[in-house]
C-alpha cells in the first residue's frame, strides 16, 4: 500500500503561504498537516485558529490539524469551526483524553493520539477503540528540521502488532524527520501516514519530493 502523504505547513514561507497550500493542492499529497503550538506544552508558538480557516478557504484536501498544546479539549469545537477534518491531540497533554477523543468524533472529524518520543505504547490500551489514528512522534515535538530518532522504526512495529492483535483499523501517522532517505523503511515498519515539513519545503522541487514519497515502497 502507498502511503499517506500529510506536508506539514510549518516548514513552508508563512509570507507565501497560498502558494504552499496551491503547491500541495495540485501535488499528490493527501492531507496537509497543520502544527498548531501554543509555547506552552511545546517551547514554540506557530500559529492558530484564524490561520487554519484561512487555510481551509484555499485547500483542497483534508486539513490534518496536530495540536501541541496544553488542555486541548478546551479547542475541540473551535478547530471543528475553523475547518479541522482530522484532529489530533497529545496523550501527555491530555487528562481526560477518552472524553476528548470521544468529542472530535461527535463533531464528526477523524481522532488522533499523539505519543511522544518517550511515551510508552501501553498508555493506548483503553483508548484504541476510540481513535483514527496514532500519531508517533519520531522526534520531540516543537520545531522541524528535527533529526529523526532511531527507536521510532520498533516503535512503529510494535504498534502495528498491537493493532493487528486488537482488531483495529486505526492508522499510524509518523512525525519528525521524515525524508526520502526512510520513508520506505518507515512504510515497511507499519507507517501508513507520513508527515514532511523540512524534506519538502527546503527542496527545489517539492511536488517531486512528496511524489518520491508517495512512491517510496516501490523504489
Ligand atoms: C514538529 C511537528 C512536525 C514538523 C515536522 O513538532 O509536529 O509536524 O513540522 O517537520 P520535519 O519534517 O521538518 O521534521
Ligand atoms: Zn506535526
Amino acid at each position: 500500500m502507498k502511503p499517506l502523504i500529510a506536508p506539514s505547513l510549518l516548514s513552508a514561507d508563512f509570507l507565501e503561504l497560498g502558494k504552499a497550500i496551491h503547491m500541495i493542492n495540485q501535488s499528490e499529497a493527501d492531507w496537509i498537516h497543520c502544527d498548531v503550538m501554543d509555547g506552552r506544552f511545546v517551547p514554540n508558538i506557530s500559529f492558530g485558529l484564524p490561520v487554519i480557516r484561512a487555510i481551509k478557504k484555499l485547500a483542497q484536501k483534508p486539513l490534518d490539524v496536530h495540536l501541541m498544546i496544553v488542555e486541548p479539549e478546551r479547542y475541540i469545537a473551535a478547530f471543528h469551526d475553523a475547518g479541522a477534518d482530522m484532529l489530533s491531540i497529545h496523550i501527555e497533554a491530555s487528562i481526560h483524553a477518552h472524553r476528548s477523543l470521544q468529542q472530535i468524533r461527535s463533531l464528526g472529524m477523524k481522532a488522533g493520539i499523539v505519543l511522544n518520543p518517550h511515551t510508552a505504547l501501553s498508555l493506548l490500551e483503553y483508548i484504541v477503540e476510540e481513535v483514527d489514528y496514532i500519531l508517533l512522534m519520531s522526534v520531540n515535538p516543537g520545531f522541524g528540521g528535527q533529526q529523526f530518532i532511531e527507536h521510532s522504526y520498533r516503535k512503529i512495529s510494535e504498534l502495528k502488532e498491537m493493532l493487528i492483535g486488537r482488531g483495529s483499523q486505526a492508522l499510524i501517522e509518523v512525525d519528525g524527520g521524515v525524508d526520502v532517505e526512510n520513508a520506505a523503511k518507515l512504510v515497511r515498519h507499519g507507517a501508513d501516514i507520513l508527515v514532511a515539513g523540512n524534506a519538502i519545503f527546503s527542496a527545489d522541487n517539492p511536488q517531486e519530493i512528496i511524489h518520491q514519497l508517495k512512491n517510496c515502497h516501490t523504489s
